[in-house]
């Protein structure tokens, strides 16, 4: 079992997801079985890498470390062999971040450990996903109905790809705002464009997106002032919200890009709070799929 895009799951298996989440935040029962977890990352990473890592201490796993500046893929050995290895000396679950739009269809039917992907260039980030939706089921308790908006750097966006596509299936309303040029033709036809100043206000939830610069090579820039003045999430703007809405931003934050400073912990913002959420998501995902191990190994068994 794998979680490589939301596709993976159900509707059903997310909110049991996002249930197990919301009780490791009460109380955490360690999983027993000895157990063993690697996080590639060969993109960078702060939150992702760190959450993991947090959420399998929590439950008790044994994390080995990797650091893909001193592994031998430096000397040319490949992702699909890295991770046999890793199999080889008795990892159970590798989560993997790749600058390479679904890296994991190489290891897909061809490993028998468990992938959670953590992020494929612009294509998924299905943990990113999971973590929204808890603090957006936190806030609205319900999917149904909600008018999202994911705003800024569209295209470029793993986070968007992920989060539109379950928040639809959800039940939400799902909108997207910024420089028409940075939107993504495949996912306006999921969702309607919308005009940033009206999103800000009609919006539950205002999902603000970092822009990307180290991903662009083509197509319309901006200076920061002026990103900032266009699509920004000014102080003037918050005052227009409507009054329940929250804002979202799955960080790094550009502060002063694509929220003013004193915006980033205003009483609207979420985006340490979805933090915080990161660690009780990412556990209820290795439980999942270390759940799902063992259901296999049994079936197989018998
Ligand atoms: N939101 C997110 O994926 O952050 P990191 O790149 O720091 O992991």
């Amino acid at each position: 079992m794998h979680i490589l895009t939301m596709d993976d799951l159900t509707n059903e298996e997310i909110l049991q997801i996002l249930r197990h989440a919301e009780n490791y935040q009460h109380s955490i029962t360690k999983i027993t079985a000895p157990c063993y977890a690697a996080n590639l990352f060969f993109e960078n990473s702060t939150r992702t890498k760190s959450s993991f890592e947090m959420a399998q201490k929590k439950l008790g796993l044994d994390v080995l470390s990797f650091d893909a500046q001193t592994a031998s893929i430096q000397k040319g050995e490949s992702l699909y062999d890295t991770v046999k290895t890793l199999e080889a000396i008795g990892v159970d679950v590798a989560v993997i971040r790749h600058g390479e739009d679904r890296y994991f269809d190489q290891l897909e039917g061809r490993v028998k450990l468990s992938i959670i992907n953590g992020g494929d260039g612009m294509g998924h980030h299905p943990s990113q996903c999971l973590l929204d939706l808890m603090t957006i089921q936190q806030e609205f308790s319900s999917f149904e109905g909600l008018a999202v908006t994911i705003v800024g750097d569209i295209r470029h966006s793993r986070v968007a790809r992920s989060n539109a596509s379950a928040l639809r299936r959800l039940g939400a309303i799902v909108q997207f705002s910024g420089p028409k040029e940075w939107m993504d033709e495949e996912l306006l036809g999921a969702g309607n464009y919308i005009d940033f100043d009206q999103a800000v206000e009609t919006s539950d939830v205002l999902m603000m997106l970092r822009v990307q610069h180290e991903r662009h090579t083509f197509g319309v820039s901006f200076e920061k002032d002026e990103y900032h003045a266009l699509y920004g999430l000014t102080d003037e703007r918050v005052k227009r919200m409507p009054a329940k809405s929250i804002i979202m931003h799955p960080a790094p934050v550009n502060r002063g890009v694509e929220i003013a400073d004193e915006i980033v912990e205003c009483e609207r913002s979420r985006i340490f709070k979805q933090m915080t959420n990161g660690v009780f998501v990412r556990m209820a995902m290795l439980q999942f799929v270390l759940q799902k191990r063992e259901e296999l190994k049994h079936e197989f068994v018998n």
